[in-house]
């Protein structure tokens, strides 16, 4: 998929103004049931939370704007703890009806740079082993695979391994 063809969606850094829309977003990605760790959104007030605090910690969180309305987010949070500040760990998604169309591959990017120039050096991530679209988004981007853990998801009576995958930028 060209630029061009997803060029009315916008990549840009989230402010204040986004928390509502991407509290959607990420609650309509969670009801999905396959994809995340969460079948429901925390709270507004957490994703609120949550947001501000990657504003002000300089965290890198883009969010993707059709017209006014979040159709995806990626963030890479940095480790706290002294010893891991050089990692950070990846979250995406992108809203049903707006996938495969490049959105996930140029927020992507445009997350991994601010990661970079905020000195990140080690993006890591954890995947579902059923999740072929998003395991095939990131093979292709060079993360590589760390480890499995086994059986690690138990839901609705189905269990899912969770893939460790990786990346040096
Ligand atoms: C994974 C996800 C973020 C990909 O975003 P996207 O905007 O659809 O991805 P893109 O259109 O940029 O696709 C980039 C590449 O990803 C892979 N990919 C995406 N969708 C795919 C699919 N349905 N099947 C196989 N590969 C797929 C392909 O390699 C694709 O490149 P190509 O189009 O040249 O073949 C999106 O499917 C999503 O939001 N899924 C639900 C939430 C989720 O899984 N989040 C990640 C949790 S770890």
């Amino acid at each position: 998929m060209t630029e061009g063809e997803n060029s009315d969606v916008k990549i840009v850094s989230i402010s204040e103004r986004h928390v509502e829309g991407y509290h959607r977003c990420l609650d309509s990605v969670a009801r999905e049931r396959r994809y995340i760790g969460f079948v429901e959104a925390p709270p507004l007030e957490s994703s609120r939370e949550f947001v501000l605090s990657n504003i002000q910690n300089d965290v890198p969180q883009f969010v993707a704007l059709k017209g006014d309305e979040v159709v995806g987010w990626c963030d890479i949070s940095p480790g706290k703890s002294e010893g891991f500040t050089h990692c950070g760990t990846l979250g995406m998604g992108i809203l049903r009806d707006h996938r495969r169309q490049g959105i996930g591959t140029r927020l992507m990017e445009r997350t991994i740079s601010a990661a970079k120039a905020r000195g990140i050096e080690r993006v890591e991530l954890e995947v579902y082993a059923s999740n072929i679209p998003a395991i095939s988004l990131y093979e292709k981007r060079g993360f590589v695979h760390e480890g499995v853990k086994r059986r690690a998801r138990k839901l609705d009576g189905v269990y899912d391994d969770i893939l460790v995958m990786a990346l040096f930028i």
